[in-house]
């Protein structure tokens, strides 16, 4: 049996294999508009494992398996027997000799690679701690699409260091871009993974320096999920991080700005920027739709 393709990150991309998917993905978006079936999976079947929250992820992963023809199955952890303890690689043989792909949004990165360890399936991310590769692929098509090609250009993430900035950094390894990070000490991103891209990423600690001239700003809420205790004293820390007009007016004059969703009204992001009439806010979340369908069409060739 060969071993299964799986995305836990994006550094399981090369940068001709990531640039491929987004470039198949707003294929794919006009496809969908236009009306052209692209039903190339009959039958197959994506597992969906949620032990966290989800709105977005969930909705585009089976939306997306129903137009490339397949069907995808809701399995919150907690219902099934993962949630009593039976272990994550007999999960991992039983689920994978069932179904076709597996997705699995749950705390610890190690639980989705050892998962795909035991799986004879492709495994996908759909957020962990530490990760969430599937709204890179996303937000780099919205990025695409409405401003070309990413290479050379300064993107500034503004707040926590978490699972969202560290996917940020591997995208700016694999397309080439120069990252900033501006958050408050001690929500630093993991120190190892900034080492390992110190030539494409740097941490400011002065938000209104870090966004002077950049392309794109991106920010995510102070405290992910799993988190909620420490709302407070998160939102002490990085209230002068929030993406506001006051810093968009030091960025680019065309620079663009992201929230992954869900947004905290001015919390990390002010209400009027989530107002704005032109803000690609919106087209970052349709994207999720677009970009796991080319996605998982790499994935099962
Ligand atoms: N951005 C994102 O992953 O949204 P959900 O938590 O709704 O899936
Ligand atoms: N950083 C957030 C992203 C939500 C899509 C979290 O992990 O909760």
């Amino acid at each position: 049996m060969s071993t299964p393709k799986h995305f836990l990150t994006l550094g399981n991309l090369t940068s001709e294999e990531f640039r491929g998917i987004i470039n198949r993905a707003i294929e794919l978006k006009k496809l969908q508009r236009e009306g052209v079936s692209h039903s190339r999976y009959p039958g197959k079947v994506l597992a969906m494992i949620f032990a966290k929250a989800s709105t977005r992820t969930r909705v585009s992963f089976e939306v997306g398996m129903r137009q490339l023809g397949g069907s995808a199955l809701f399995l919150s952890a907690a219902d099934t027997q993962l949630g009593r303890g039976e272990p994550i690689e007999d999960t991992a043989r039983v689920l994978s000799s069932m179904v076709d792909l597996v997705m699995i949004r749950t705390h610890q990165h190690a639980s989705v690679e050892r998962f795909a360890q035991y799986s004879s399936v492709p495994v996908i991310n759909g957020l962990t701690d530490d990760f969430h590769p599937c709204q890179l692929l996303a937000d780099m098509q919205t990025w695409f699409e409405h401003r070309g090609d990413i290479r050379g250009r300064r993107v500034v993430w503004l707040g926590d260091g978490n699972n969202m900035c560290h996917s940020y950094i591997n995208a700016a390894r694999l397309l080439d871009f120069e990252l900033v990070v501006a958050c408050p000490p001690g929500y630093e991103p993991d120190g190892g993974l900034v080492a390992a891209n110190r030539d494409r990423v740097r941490i400011a600690d002065n938000p209104e320096d870090a966004v002077q001239g950049a392309d794109l700003l991106v920010t995510d809420v102070w405290a992910s999920m799993g988190q909620e205790d420490e709302q407070q004293a998160r939102t002490a820390a990085m209230a002068p991080y929030q993406l506001n007009r006051n810093l968009l007016d030091q960025a680019a004059t065309d620079a663009l700005y992201m929230h992954c969703l869900p947004a905290h009204r001015d919390e990390e992001i002010s209400s009027d920027l989530m107002a704005e009439p032109n803000t690609v806010i919106w087209d970052e979340a349709e994207n999720r739709l677009h970009a796991q369908k080319a996605l998982i069409e790499f994935l099962l060739g």
